[in-house]
């Protein structure tokens, strides 16, 4: 049966990428994650999930997943998986910040859930003004930079910033959050999972990282 409904989710997540390719440019990309109730596990009850967003959730991270102040992360449209995982992450203190308290009693369950009701929501497009910047910000993200070693972030979170089941979606989220991020993983405050980034964040100049995060912040 396990078998069976992940074998449909990856279905869901062909024909939603499929979906993506054939959109005209300059739309917002639906989500890549499943569009159903499920995630890769089976149905969640989405209900519960809405209460406990109403219930506080959308306070920073808003009803939408579009939060309202941009040091909040937008969590619409973002993959359910790493959702779930970050709040287990923050729940056990691997990952620390303000989510600690939040994160605290939620079950399993209402992980899973949280995760596909973000998820499924369809992430609206910025556009970015600071054009200069957003071009350094490109070439770092597609082509990274050979001089110092920076791997090019679009070979792991795609050309579309829009990520896999293990790696978060960036297309879209707001600049001043990932840079914070970027600082965190540099200096190892984000505890959680954090080799990967350290090894390429503590390789980006302060300009590197503002220019990605604004590039990045206008991807849709
Ligand atoms: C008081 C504001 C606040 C509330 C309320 C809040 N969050 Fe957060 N959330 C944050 C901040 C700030 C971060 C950035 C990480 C940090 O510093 O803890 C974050 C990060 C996250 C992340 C990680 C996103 C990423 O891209 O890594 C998830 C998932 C999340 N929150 C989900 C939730 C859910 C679900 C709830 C409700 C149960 C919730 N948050 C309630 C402020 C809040
Ligand atoms: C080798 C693969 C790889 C490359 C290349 C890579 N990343 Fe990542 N990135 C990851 C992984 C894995 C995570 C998830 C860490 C976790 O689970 O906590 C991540 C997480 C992030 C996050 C946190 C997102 C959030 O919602 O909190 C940001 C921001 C980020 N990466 C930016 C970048 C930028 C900018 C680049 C290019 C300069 C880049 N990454 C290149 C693998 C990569």
């Amino acid at each position: 049966m396990k078998a069976i409904l992940t074998s449909f989710a990856a279905m869901l997540l062909l024909a939603a990428s499929a979906a993506n390719a054939a959109e005209p440019k300059g739309k917002a990309a639906a989500p890549v994650s499943a569009p159903a109730a499920v995630d890769s596990k089976g149905s969640v009850d989405l209900k519960r999930a809405e209460q406990i967003v109403s219930g506080r959730c959308f306070l920073c991270h808003g009803t939408e997943g579009e939060s309202a102040s941009p040091i909040f992360p937008r969590l619409a449209g973002q993959h359910p998986e790493y959702i779930a995982k970050q709040l287990a992450d923050f729940q056990s203190g691997r990952r620390k910040g303000t989510m600690n308290d939040q994160a605290k009693e939620l079950t399993e369950d209402e992980m899973r859930a949280l995760g596909v009701f973000f998820g499924q929501k369809k992430p609206l497009a910025y556009t970015v003004r600071e054009e200069d910047l957003a071009a350094v910000g490109r070439y770092i993200y597609h082509k990274g930079n050979l001089f110092s070693g920076v791997a090019a972030c679009s070979s792991c979170h795609g050309p579309k910033g829009d990520g896999t089941i293990q790696l978060p979606r960036l297309a879209g989220q707001h600049a001043a959050y990932l840079e914070g991020q970027l600082k965190e993983f540099n200096k190892r405050e984000r505890t959680n999972d954090n080799a990967v980034m350290h090894a390429i964040a503590s390789k980006l100049t302060d300009l590197e990282a503002h220019a990605v995060s604004v590039y990045i912040s206008g991807m849709k």
